[in-house]
């Protein structure tokens, strides 16, 4: 009999201990945002980004001035004009890219019928891509919109 009662103080103490094992496991401690941290939209290649404008046929849509040259390939672009877009950040650009805005910041320019006509190139555009075409409507367009 006395030997029973460590015995039994032993089993409970492991199956507290082991309990104890898995409510932690049940609840594991959860990831927070580490103080300090913000996103902010890296910095692109401006001339990169200019190539591809062109090569993704952008212009298409959208007419863009430059300092030194007008990219408004086809008449009847549907799109608005980009011009003087380097006064927006570089975060509401990059998200009008990436994700259908039924808003524009263009003046004078609504979104026909309220529904995004923009295509939509998140499955063929890197990251990098579109880091890049951000520098370019950032910095690129500086001519103020008419
Ligand atoms: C088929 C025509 C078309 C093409 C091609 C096109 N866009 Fe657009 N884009 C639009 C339209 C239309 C809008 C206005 C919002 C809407 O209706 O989707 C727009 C909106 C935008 C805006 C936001 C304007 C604002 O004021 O909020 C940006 C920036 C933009 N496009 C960049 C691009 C870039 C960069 C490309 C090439 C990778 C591109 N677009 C290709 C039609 C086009």
């Amino acid at each position: 009999m006395k030997r029973r009662i460590p015995y039994a103080l032993t089993l409970t103490l492991a199956l507290l201990v082991s309990g104890l094992a898995l409510a932690q496991q049940a609840s594991p401690a959860k990831p927070s945002v580490p103080k300090g941290w913000s996103f902010t939209f890296p910095d692109g290649n401006q001339d990169t980004g200019k190539q591809l404008f062109i090569k993704m046929e952008c212009y298409a849509c959208h007419t863009i001035k430059l300092p030194k040259e007008s990219l408004a390939a086809r008449p009847g672009n549907v799109g608005p004009k980009l011009t003087g877009y380097s006064v927006l950040p570089k975060d509401y650009l990059a998200s009008s890219i990436i994700k259908a805005h039924t808003v524009v910041a263009a003046p004078g320019y609504t979104v026909k019928e309220g529904k995004a006509a923009m295509g939509n190139y998140n499955h063929f555009l890197t990251v990098q891509e579109l880091i890049d075409l951000v520098a370019f409507l950032k910095h690129g367009a500086t001519t103020p919109a008419k």
